[in-house]
């Protein structure tokens, strides 16, 4: 089945001064889907973001939302969108209802209609006892909830969502996720960015893994995690001098897809634990080599990242956030 296309990115190059932010980038976002931008700090998912709702021009490449190009029909396209940003946007005087009012008479809302609207929204994000109190007395999880409403204001067609849970709670992420389901069960097409592998495995349809600006994979978690073959059997060693020896001894062996030498130990990949543990453990006894820990799990999305792009998710974004 032909399914309908909301968004539609077509070799998008966005350059700010000498630096390239995101390169090349082609993906597609079908109407009614969540669609994720994941990589770590620095990838690119916000310039991606802000290209597609208009605010910056693309250096080369078109993205056209709907159909309408981002460029040369961005009023078109500011109509059929809404966006909440990275950066907190909540004025810390206003009331929650008044930032809500005071979006309205922006989109030019009746009164009717906003004094409408702006009660369901709040309802929806479960504002409605603190609408009144200063938005500076709010929590984090509050003012993010804020900030949604104020997204879905203009009753958009499709929502973009950048970093929807950065830095909050686990009970608020939770609950953010529950109103983006939500949203998708009335109809309306979500696209947003996370560096949280477990919010892109969760809460996404399909999603682009994007690292230094460009796409590394895209598909479904599930896809992306089958598209990995096997499972994963991680050794830590307690005689590290011991890792070759054993890497050798495993390659090529029927039950073990591949082998690799990691800093403490190995990670095979495997296509049925029945088969491969016994062959590992048989090995290391061989060799005399002591197991200190065997993990063995199922791939995961950092498996993915992993297997796309050399390093770790979580590393990465460690690196960056150390410099
Ligand atoms: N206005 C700007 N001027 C110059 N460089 C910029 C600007 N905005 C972003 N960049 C650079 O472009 C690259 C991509 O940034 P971007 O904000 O799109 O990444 P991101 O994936 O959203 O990261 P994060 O997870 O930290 O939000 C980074 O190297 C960043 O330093
Ligand atoms: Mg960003």
């Amino acid at each position: 089945m032909d399914r309908a296309i909301a968004i539609q990115v077509s070799h998008l190059t966005k350059t700010y001064d000498a630096q390239t932010a995101v390169s090349d980038l082609s993906f597609q976002v079908y109407v009614g889907e969540i669609f994720g931008l994941l990589g770590p700090n620095g990838a690119g998912k916000s310039t991606t973001l802000r290209t597609l709702i208009t605010l910056l021009t693309p250096t080369s490449g078109t993205a056209s939302v709907l159909g309408h190009d981002t460029v040369r029909e961005s009023d078109v396209v500011r109509q059929l969108i809404g966006y909440v940003p990275q950066e907190r946007a909540i004025d810390r005087f206003l009331t929650g209802r008044e930032h809500l009012e005071l979006l309205g008479a922006l989109y030019h809302l009746s009164k009717a209609e906003a004094t409408k609207r702006i009660g369901e929204l709040l309802k929806l994000v479960e504002l409605e006892e603190a609408a009144d109190r200063p938005a500076k007395t709010y929590s984090g999880g509050m003012k993010r909830k804020l900030d949604i409403a104020c997204g879905l204001l203009p009753d958009p067609k499709i929502l973009f969502l950048d970093e929807p849970t950065l830095g909050l709670d686990v009970q608020s992420r939770l609950r953010i996720w529950d109103y983006v389901r939500m949203l998708k069960a009335r109809g309306m097409t979500i696209v947003m960015t996370t560096n949280y592998l477990d919010e892109a495995d969760q809460l996404c349809d399909r999603l682009a893994i994007i690292d230094v600006g460009k796409i590394k994979a895209l598909g479904s978690p599930a896809e992306l995690k089958v598209g990995l073959g096997g499972d994963i059997v991680s050794l830590t060693l307690k005689d590290l001098t011991k890792i070759p020896a054993l890497v050798s001894a495993l390659t090529g062996q029927p039950a073990m897809r591949t082998v690799k030498a990691t800093a403490i130990g190995l990670d095979i990949r495997v296509d049925s634990p029945e088969k491969a543990l016994p062959a590992i453990l048989e090995s290391a006894n061989r060799l005399d080599c002591r197991l200190e820990f065997i993990e063995y799990h199922r791939p995961r999305l950092d498996d993915v990242f992993i297997a796309h792009t050399g390093r770790s998710m979580t590393e990465s974004v460690q690196d960056i956030q150390t410099v």
